[in-house]
């Protein structure tokens, strides 16, 4: 598939990113926007959590932000609503949900469906939802990763677009995992933004188009060395 008609005449992908905690991720797409190796625009930062550190951060960059409360309302549907009409009001094109740990409504998922992506520290389909990393070592796995996907109503269930992959050490912890994790989650995340950016990577009828050719297992977004040891951007 050619970039899409945007992509090609070299427009930027706006895009909104919606995080609960840290947002190392949201770091990491800056760092990249700002090294002019990521055709993208940041026209929202956005948090249910108004103390996240990742609007900080956001603030910092020059990155416009918005902090709800789902205190703030009574139903979810209505949070919902709130948080995406400030989304539609800066014209994003794209939703990234970079640690943003609130469950969205089916109804916002599907007015989104191929629009809205997730960075999710395991390699899916294994280990939904929280706690990943326990759960690897529980399971006694040899491998381990995150994965970026197309967001569905199913939790942590959307086709998978791209994953990063690391083995497990003997010495391994939850902490070491999520450390040694994280650093390969900037460079996937970054990795198929920039794909989305070019118009390479498309949802069609539930699944996912790589230049226009049906994706049957997630693209593997090799990390290079320097990358895997590089400290989390902030
Ligand atoms: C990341 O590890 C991301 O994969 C995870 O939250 C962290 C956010 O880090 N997301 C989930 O667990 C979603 N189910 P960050 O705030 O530093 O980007």
């Amino acid at each position: 598939m050619s970039p899409s008609p945007e992509a090609a005449a070299g427009q930027r992908l706006r895009v909104a990113v919606l995080l609960s905690g840290r947002g190392s991720n949201l770091g990491a797409l800056i760092a990249a926007r700002d090294a002019g190796t990521l055709p993208i625009d940041i026209v929202l930062a956005a948090s249910d959590k108004p103390a996240a550190p990742g609007l900080a951060l956001a603030r910092s960059a020059g990155v416009p932000v918005y902090a709800s409360d789902r205190r703030r309302f009574g139903k979810r549907s209505e949070f919902d609503a709130d948080l995406f009409e400030q989304v539609r009001a800066v014209d994003a094109e794209l939703v990234v949900l970079a640690g943003f740990m609130r469950i969205l409504g089916a109804r916002t998922v599907r007015a989104w469906q191929g629009r809205m992506i997730n960075i999710h520290p395991s390699l899916l389909p294994l280990h939904p939802g929280l706690h990943t990393h326990e759960k690897v070592l529980a399971a006694g796995e040899t491998e381990h990763g995150a994965s970026v996907h197309f967001v569905t109503p199913e939790l942590d269930g959307g086709p998978v677009i791209a994953q990063v992959r690391m083995p497990v050490r003997k010495s391994d912890t939850p902490e070491r995992l999520a450390k040694r994790l994280l650093p390969l989650e900037h460079h996937l995340l970054v990795s198929v933004v920039g794909l989305l950016a070019a118009g390479r990577v498309c949802l069609e009828q539930g699944q996912v188009l790589v230049d226009g050719t049906p994706a049957t297992t997630p693209l593997v977004v090799e990390v290079p060395k320097a990358r895997r040891r590089r400290p989390a951007p902030r």
